[in-house]
């Protein structure tokens, strides 16, 4: 009489226990026993909770954080195709800088692509404005026609509208000829002298950061922008006090800016567009990785 039922239970249990162990697929992770070291643990760098799908104890000494979000870089790393250097003083330092920056140095330097880009070591502090202002001191563009013309648009695009198209604090936003003007904030005059006399780190640090009610700006202009920005409105002061600040002379401040006709432009392609490295760079670079990637 008890037979049937036995087997039945059996069946059942059976049927649940091959149903548990049934294969991972889509959402299901699957069930597995013993599981421990049946596979590793998948790292899965941009999904917050990998630890609970991958592990099976709660003690671990990892942060989930740590693994989970996309790092930043070493502190003080380049990215390799990036140099913030674009003008010598003459053909022979100039030679002498591009081969190094070209990795002709040494057999196994790195070539260095001059499309500009440096780490910013200033926080979003009173200090740090304070240092970036004492420190940060020279353009690293020399003053070109054609940075001036892109500078000019970027400029109208991202500061004109509350600094104004002459650098005289009066854009659209808060301009009269604007009838709901409702910006908070009087943005800075740029043209005031406390402005003309400040170096170009006041300005950069403002780019990158913005000041209270001002946002910033560095994920809309690349490195070399900022700084034929920071040109731009210097041509903008100089204008204002007709002055020339141009590819042909600064007479405004010699610290602010380094016209190009007096020194050699390193790299002619100086905007954002890959630059090619030298022939001969590349024939070292061939040679060290045994004949290209
Ligand atoms: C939405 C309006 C707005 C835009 C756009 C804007 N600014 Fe400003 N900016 C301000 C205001 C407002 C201040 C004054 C902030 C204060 O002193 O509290 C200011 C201040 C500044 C200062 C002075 C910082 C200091 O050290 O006192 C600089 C330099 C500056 N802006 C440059 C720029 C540049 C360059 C751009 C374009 C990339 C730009 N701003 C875009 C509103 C703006």
């Amino acid at each position: 009489m008890m037979k049937p039922f036995k087997s039945i239970f059996i069946a059942i249990v059976a049927v649940v226990l091959l149903n548990a162990c049934s294969p991972a697929g889509g959402e299901n992770t699957g069930s597995e026993y013993m599981a421990d070291m049946a596979h590793s643990i998948a790292y899965e760098s941009n999904v917050y909770t990998y630890y609970h799908y991958n592990t099976w104890d709660s003690a671990s000494t990892f942060k989930r954080k740590a693994f989970s979000n996309p790092n930043l870089p070493v502190h003080g790393t380049i990215p390799r195709g990036y140099a913030g250097l674009y003008y010598a003083t003459g053909p022979e330092a100039q030679k002498a800088m591009m081969e190094h920056l070209h990795g002709m140095n040494a057999i196994n330097a790195i070539s260095v692509p001059l499309n500009g880009n440096v780490p910013y070591y200033y926080a979003d502090t009173n200090e740090d404005r304070a240092r970036a202002t004492a420190e940060i001191i020279s353009n690293p563009f020399p003053i070109t026609d054609e940075g001036l013309a892109r500078a000019k648009v970027l400029y109208n695009t991202f500061c004109g509208i509350c600094h104004g198209e002459k650098g005289d604090g009066l854009g659209y936003l808060v301009s009269d000829e604007n009838k709901n003007a409702k910006y908070p904030a009087q943005p800075a005059n740029l043209l005031d002298s406390a402005f003309v006399n400040s170096s170009n780190g006041r300005y950069y640090h403002a780019i990158m950061y913005g000041l209270n009610t001002m946002g910033a700006y560095p994920d809309k202009l690349s490195f070399e922008e900022r700084w034929q920005v920071i040109h731009y409105v210097r041509s903008l002061q100089a204008a204002s006090k007709n002055l020339i600040y141009s590819e042909k002379a600064n007479t405004l401040n010699p610290q602010f800016g380094v016209p190009g006709s007096v020194v050699q432009a390193a790299a002619k392609q100086v905007s954002d567009a890959a630059e090619q490295p030298a022939e001969g760079a590349t024939d070292t670079q061939e040679q060290q990785h045994g004949g290209g990637h």
